[in-house]
């Protein structure tokens, strides 16, 4: 049907609703369309975005376990839609591939030898827009998951990757015949285990079929091929590089003079519509830019990397941005564990707290996805603020000479009306009903609506941190003394400058 047409038969059916009793016209509003009391709207880029609320819910449970006798894991470090997966099915609902990826394995009591990796996830999408309360159970067959299965990621010489802390490095330019060059000295974890140590967080397909993956160690990039080897690894400019006395150490367990924090490395990766620039988001501000305290680390930095051509030319940065952070009350960041290309200069991005089920606080004060809109800020690539002495933060503020991107509070994942009506809540009690702490990641789908064709749904994933009473790692079981399910939220939301066809073949 075309678009006209459409628009034309909804102008008759507000007529006729016109003429028919009231509560009939409500009922054929909430079947279609989400209730149009849950909008909220913001202004980025002149332009107005929409959230229409929470539409979905789904979970892996706790304790469900992979093909290579491991706990699922933490899938919500990055989820990616599969390339033209998603499609309407006869019934009017959705159906789509799922991309998951977990991160370094169980390490609450130290790193574990875990193989990086994806798991694919088939899913049937039957959005929700009523505002009726669904019991939890009841709310589940909004999102349904289903698990097909595991890709391992490989370094070198099809040598396994190891979630182990990276305290040692291998030098640089080992002489393998690569596509491009060599690598760049890299993370492992002894010089007499030289396997790639990764700490997986963030995921972007090509259509192609090979992948970058993101990772805190480095903080690197790695492209992937389709079978989860190693074609090219990206580093970053000086100034993210974590050096200890002037060297490299890429340990996660203590924080290097300068470059990135331990554990807040690139959380957070995304393509833009054209699939040739790369898009790289730290989690928070570099140390030499206030990183090592959480009550000064708001500035960080969003990377442009040109992967136009990566089998003839290296990744070189393009661009180089300023993000602020929002902070709470007491200036505590709410570090950002993900981003997602919207459209030119524009952004979602996804800063949280660490409440929440999973964290001994219940109390959640912000999870939320936001805007960015960069087009005014001041690109600071290849100036003083790139080397690892460069700090773009003085006497506490943001260097006088760099304009920030503008941050845009959007979607906020723990609106208690929106969580009530999928038998989720925020705060007390702890229990499986209590939304998960640490959300990690955003995938978009249109929703394929003639009449509304900016509309988008907005997945996103919790990383459990592979916290079950009965788990395993490589086959040993362990028992984390918690359940804490991989929860699964969708909103619907109106991205009015995403141009047409964007996303039509994800
Ligand atoms: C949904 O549940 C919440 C929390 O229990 C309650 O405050 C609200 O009134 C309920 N809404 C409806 C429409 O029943
Ligand atoms: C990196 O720092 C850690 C922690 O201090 C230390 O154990 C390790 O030996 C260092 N690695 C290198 C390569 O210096
Ligand atoms: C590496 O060497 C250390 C110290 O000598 C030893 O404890 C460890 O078992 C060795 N690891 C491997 C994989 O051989
Ligand atoms: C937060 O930061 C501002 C600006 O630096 C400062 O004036 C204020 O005292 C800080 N508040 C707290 C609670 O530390």
């Amino acid at each position: 049907m075309t678009r006209f047409s459409a628009t034309l038969q909804l102008c008759m059916l507000s007529l006729l609703s016109l003429v028919v009793a009231g509560p009939l016209k409500k009922l054929a509003i909430a079947a279609t369309e989400p209730d149009p009391s849950f909008a909220v709207s913001v202004q980025v880029a002149g332009k107005t975005f929409v959230n229409k609320g929470l539409v979905a819910f789904g979970l892996i449970p706790s304790n469900f376990a992979d093909s290579t006798d491991n706990t699922f894991g933490g899938v919500g470090s990055a989820i990616g839609i599969r390339s033209g997966s998603f499609a309407k099915t006869l019934d009017g609902n959705f159906a789509g591939t799922l991309i998951v990826q977990p991160d370094r394995g169980f390490n609450i009591d130290g790193t574990v030898d875990y193989q990086a990796r994806q798991h694919v996830l088939d899913f049937k999408l039957s959005p929700y827009y009523s505002a009726d309360n669904l019991s939890f159970t009841g709310a589940q067959s909004t999102l349904r998951l289903s698990y097909r299965g595991t890709l391992l990621y490989f370094e070198r010489e099809h040598t396994k990757t190891t979630g182990l802390d990276a305290l040692a490095v291998r030098p640089a330019d080992r002489g393998f015949p690569t596509i491009i060059s060599a690598d760049p000295a890299m993370p492992i974890p002894a010089k007499n285990f030289s396997h790639l140590s990764v700490d997986a967080e963030g995921l972007a397909l090509n259509k192609d079929g090979t992948f970058f993956v993101s990772d805190e160690y480095g903080p690197y990039i790695y492209l992937m091929d389709p079978a989860g080897n190693l074609l090219e690894t990206i580093q970053p400019p000086a100034a993210f590089l974590p050096l200890i006395d002037g060297a490299l150490n890429f340990t996660g367990s203590m924080n290097p003079d300068t470059g990135r924090v331990a554990n807040q490395g690139f959380e957070g990766l995304t393509l833009d519509n054209t699939g040739n620039t790369l898009y790289a988001l730290l989690q928070s501000a570099l140390v030499q830019d206030g990183g090592d305290d959480d009550t000064t680390s708001r500035f960080t930095r969003l990377l442009a990397f040109d992967v136009s051509a990566p089998f003839l030319r290296r990744p070189e940065v393009t661009g180089e941005w300023v993000v602020p952070l929002p902070q709470s009350k007491k200036n505590k960041t709410r570090a950002a564990s993900e981003v997602h290309f919207v459209s030119e200069c524009v952004f979602l991005v996804l800063s949280r707290d660490g409440n929440g089920h999973g964290n001994d606080n219940d109390d959640s004060s912000y999870k939320q996805a936001d805007l960015l809109d960069i087009s005014g800020a001041t690109n600071i690539h290849g100036t003083q603020f790139d080397l690892s002495s460069g700090s773009i933060v003085t006497d506490g503020t943001l260097d006088s000479s760099i304009t920030p991107g503008e941050y845009v509070s959007f979607v906020d994942f723990i609106d208690d009306t929106q969580l009530a009506r999928f038998g989720l809540h925020n705060g007390d009690p702890d229990d499986q009903t209590l939304i998960d702490a640490k959300w990690e990641s955003l995938a978009l789908a249109p929703c394929l609506d003639p009449d509304f064709p900016n509309d988008f749904f907005l997945f996103s994933a919790a990383d459990n941190d592979f916290l079950t009473e009965d788990g395993f790692v490589n086959g040993v079981p362990y028992n984390a003394g918690i359940n804490n399910d991989n929860q699964f939220l969708v909103f619907r939301l109106t991205l009015p400058t995403v141009p047409e066809k964007t996303f039509d073949n994800e």
